[in-house]
């Protein structure tokens, strides 16, 4: 049976508001009248610091699992495969309408879902609502760590500050980053993508002067003190980690996270990332082993907690990640 255009376009758009490493939106979709296909979209690759990719698969891994919820709303089965041991790496998502569905609490948050990257009050999460983030089903394959007593939370400050720290340090990272960041609400909704300077709680301010600001006046030292402070009022941390390094489990990871991120703005609770020691390689690995994360490798790191919401991320136009293949 035809699923109709406008339902496959709503379910692209749903899919592209998914959250994705400096909001680059990495993501390519074709359609017919009964699939979706997504690809990455290595124009949109984050070189410096994501240099095997890995992101750009976890981003496309939560714009599947929105697709996927969102399907289910409008009464469609669907079933995925995944392609990644070829050049042309993709998802294809095939879409049936079927007579009983079960639809997801988590649809309703696909747009109100945000990474908020203000302090949070220090204030535990209530119990149940912890319970029910630690409850959340995984992908096979992915496993999360919670650290939610003070002491264990403050075991991650140094790995956090020594990754931080690396980056802030290596022009080449905070190039990348400033090329991303888009310091006025002028520039954000002209592009459609990158880091709104709102979002991260800062005015709007002409691009001269937010470069001015990232790379004169923050420095390794004013991000370390920063970190310090804004990891010691989150309620806890969660740590992704995969078992395998690999596309498939990428995308995996991507589909849990954003479970994760649905789950909490369903809660109320605010999330954010501190990758950096997982985007260090060195540090990750030692941080694996000090820790005694055996063989899996986290390669998401999220602060959550209590706060109010911050400015909304803008997303492209759908003609600009639709293409013909
Ligand atoms: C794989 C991945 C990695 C990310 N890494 C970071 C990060 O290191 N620091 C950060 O502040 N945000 C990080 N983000 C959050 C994105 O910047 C955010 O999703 C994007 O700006 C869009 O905003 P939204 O999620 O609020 O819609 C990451 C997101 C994803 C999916």
């Amino acid at each position: 049976m035809m699923i109709k255009e406008k339902q496959i376009l709503q379910l692209i758009k749903l899919a592209a508001h998914a959250p994705s490493g400096h909001n680059t939106q990495p993501w390519r979709f074709s359609y017919d009248e009964g699939s979706i296909t997504m690809r990455p979209d290595f124009m949109r690759a984050l070189q410096v610091v994501d240099a095997d990719n890995h992101a750009m698969f976890i981003s496309l891994g939560c714009a599947l699992e929105n697709l996927l919820i969102a399907a289910r709303q409008y009464g469609l089965e669907a079933t995925y495969e995944i392609t990644s041991e070829s050049a042309d790496p993709n998802i294809k998502v095939a879409l049936r309408e079927a007579d009983e569905v079960a639809k997801s609490d988590l649809f309703d948050f696909i747009l109100k879902r945000q990474v908020c990257r203000s302090v949070y009050l220090s204030e535990q999460l209530e119990r149940n609502t912890l319970s029910t983030l630690i409850q959340l089903e995984n992908e096979p394959g992915v496993s999360v760590k919670y650290f939610t007593k003070r002491a264990d939370i403050e075991t991650m400050i140094p790995y956090i500050v020594e990754g931080s720290t690396a980056q802030m340090q290596n022009r080449n990272f905070t190039n990348e980053l400033v090329s991303w960041m888009r310091f006025n609400q002028k520039d954000a909704l002209r592009a459609g993508d990158g880091i709104w300077f709102s979002s991260m709680g800062f005015p709007n301010v002409p691009r001269w002067l937010g470069k001015l600001i990232m790379l004169q006046l923050v420095s390794a030292k004013s991000e370390a003190k920063r970190w310090e402070k804004t990891i010691k009022q989150s309620a806890g941390l969660v740590l992704f980690m995969v078992e395998k390094n690999d596309i498939v489990h990428w995308i995996r990871i991507g589909q849990s996270f954003q479970r994760f991120g649905l789950t909490a703005a369903l809660l109320n609770v605010c999330h954010a990332h501190v990758n950096m020691p997982c985007e260090e390689e060195a540090i990750r690995q030692r941080m694996a082993y000090e820790l005694g994360f055996g063989d899996m490798t986290p390669l998401l790191l999220i602060r959550f907690g209590y706060a109010d919401t911050m400015p909304y991320s803008f997303r492209r136009n759908l003609n600009e990640v639709i293409h013909s293949v």
